[in-house]
């Protein structure tokens, strides 16, 4: 009947970073999803394909049945920048302003036409703007009719940095930076300096500042940036090529720094002083926004979004500041979030907001599969499993084996949204073990990291350990432990790597060397099923946390499938995996199921 037809809004983020689809039904987000997960390509920016048809199948519907479709961002204005900043900066930029323009003559249209093509769609495809696409991703979903939106990334079309103010179904834009002034831009200069991969190791870069000592605070202020009073910011564009060439940074940056670093060079002292000075920078101005944020708006909330909103260290500066009561992080905060934001945007452009619809209390909006699914393929290869159809015996044997020591891959329901794994398609281990950490980093991520691993935690206990807090099912906040759970009068005159396996807390392998700690929160009600595996090690060890890393080696996306995790498991040292209810120990395979497994592309499911 008419009046009970469902309307269905799909949102679409591709051809730039992390290309991803959303599908909300009646403001319900019922899937979102990045296509990297499906291409194996990490950051996969290519037309998202495979994830658009996972939205379908999940509402069981075809793409004639979908109301709108929509778009994260506005090409024309998109171009525009780029064009107009290219011409600006002639001569220097012209190979970067030819190219430009080649493309935008062959592919104006081309966004339109790529999708309207692709998803044989004879409609009107609706855009909004990148920065409107990252405020709805971070108000919308968030748990508040009020709040204060902070967006900050590399760039949309201009806008860079935004404070907006949501209000039950509207969102105004009150602040804004724009391009060239960019706090992406000017975080990714220094990632490069460090020789870290641009647009991608940024992370890497916020992992290295605790090591670090912010010599250079004082000279990035003086020579770089210009920060003002209420978090607006002005780039000194001598020191930069971002706006001219392919690299961020030019010889003046060189000869204020040293030179940079070679990504096959060692970690040098000046990469942890550059890490920490940056890090310093981006506190203040973080905690300057906000501020500005509360004054503007007058809102006890805040929310934020886009990739510069994942640097949990500035996150966390505003908690400890507590400017706002409530602060709530979008998991999927880069642009794989945009595709959910621009649907929510065109939804709530025509429908009242009702607090709880589009609440997104989890991340797990990605694919999952059967138990019959998952022994169909265990059988398939002759694999040796147990199926623990008991929930309880099945948290015994993952709880006495993390006590053992070994290390467990964890594939459980339906995968996250973002770059976080939170439990679905999680590694995990026991916090308490130093060995543990070295083992995981070099035997199954492949990486000698000098980043410590985080910990899922219990919520009820976060208060016991860390100084701060506030919700973090997401990741997205570091707080410091708390000083009765130190071990005081760490040696810092040492080489990074020893540093970091120097045993800091009773929990080393989430401490990291200034005792900070990337906490994720898991809460009963959001998280029931990570809830009860971290509650059972509890219960049998007295510690409320363990080690949640991401279900991946070095370089590759998070799993997404059964035989993505059966890859991952056979090729590196972990111990179990738990797919679903069905436990495979790794040293009780036969060598023909490991061989067959190499034969996975044939399999059919
Ligand atoms: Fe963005």
């Amino acid at each position: 009947m008419e009046e009970n037809k469902k309307i269905y809004i799909l949102g679409i983020s591709a051809f730039y970073h992390d290309s991803s689809a959303a599908l909300i039904q009646d403001g319900k987000i019922i899937a979102a999803v990045q296509e990297e997960r499906f291409t194996r390509i990490k950051f996969d920016s290519s037309y998202p394909i495979n994830s658009i048809n996972y939205c379908l199948n999940v509402a069981d519907i075809n793409i004639q049945d979908v109301n709108e479709v929509v778009y994260f961002e506005k090409n024309h204005l998109k171009f525009d920048r780029i064009l107009k900043t290219y011409f600006k900066y002639l001569p220097k930029s012209f190979f970067q302003f030819a190219k430009a323009i080649n493309l935008w003559l062959k592919e104006k249209n081309y966004i339109e036409k790529e999708l309207s093509s692709h998803l044989n769609w004879k409609k009107n495809i609706k855009s909004f703007t990148h920065h409107e696409s990252h405020a709805a991703s971070a108000f919308y979903p968030s748990p508040y009719e009020d709040a204060a939106i902070l967006t900050l990334d590399g760039v949309g079309e201009w806008t860079c940095t935004s404070i907006a103010h949501g209000q039950k179904n509207k969102i105004k834009v009150l602040q804004e930076v724009n391009y060239p002034d960019s706090l992406g831009m000017i975080y990714s200069a220094f990632t490069e300096f460090s020789g870290f991969k641009v647009n991608e190791d940024e992370y890497k870069l916020m992992g290295l500042a605790p090591y670090g000592k912010p010599v250079f605070k004082d000279l990035i202020l003086n020579k770089l940036i210009k920060i003002y009073d209420d978090g607006s910011y002005k780039l000194n564009l001598k020191y930069f090529a971002f706006h001219y060439g392919h690299t961020t940074i030019n010889k003046n940056f060189e000869s204020l720094f040293g030179l940079k670093r070679n990504s096959n060079e060692e970690i040098r002292d000046l990469d942890q002083n550059m890490a920490a000075s940056i890090q310093e920078v981006f506190n203040e101005i973080f905690v300057k926004l906000a501020i500005t944020a509360k004054k503007i708006t007058g809102s006890k909330n805040l929310v934020i979004a886009g990739g510069v909103g994942l640097n949990c260290v500035a996150n966390g500066k505003i908690v400890e500041q507590n400017i706002f009561k409530n602060i709530w992080v979008q998991a999927a905060a880069g642009d794989a979030g945009c595709s959910l934001g621009c649907a929510l945007i065109a939804y709530y452009n025509k429908n009242q907001r009702v607090l709880g619809t589009t609440n997104q209390k989890s991340s797990f909006l990605g694919p999952e599969f059967t138990s019959e699914e998952v022994k169909n393929i265990l059988d398939n290869y002759s694999i040796d499993y147990k199926n623990f159809e008991n929930d309880d015996l099945l948290l015994g044997e993952i709880t006495n084996n993390l006590v053992g020591g070994k290390i467990i891959g964890l594939f459980q329901g339906r995968m996250e949204f973002g770059p976080r794994a939170l439990g679905a398609r999680s590694i995990i281990g026991d916090a308490r073990s130093i060995d543990m950490q070295k083992n995981m980093n070099l035997k199954i991520k492949y990486r000698e990291s000098f980043r410590p691993f985080a910990p899922a935690i219990l919520e009820e206990h976060v208060h016991e350990y860390f100084s701060y807090f506030e919700k973090s099912p997401f990741m997205s906040f570091i707080f410091k432990l708390k000083k009765n759970h130190r071990i005081p009068n760490i040696l810092k005159e040492m080489p990074l790597i020893d540093r970091l396996h120097q045993k800091r807390s009773i929990f080393p392998a989430i401490t990291h060397v200034d005792y900070s700690a990337r906490i994720q929160s898991v809460s009963k009600e959001e998280n029931p099923l990570f809830h009860r595996v971290i509650n059972n090690f509890y219960k049998k060890t007295n510690c409320p946390m363990i080690i949640n890393t991401s279900f991946n080696v070095m370089g590759e996306p998070i799993v997404c499938t059964p035989i993505d995790a059966l890859r991952c498991f056979f090729s590196n040292d972990m111990d179990i995996l738990v797919l679903n209810n069905f436990v495979i120990h790794k040293d009780s395979q036969k060598i023909e199921s490991i061989g067959k497994l190499n034969q996975l592309e044939e399999l059919l499911i």
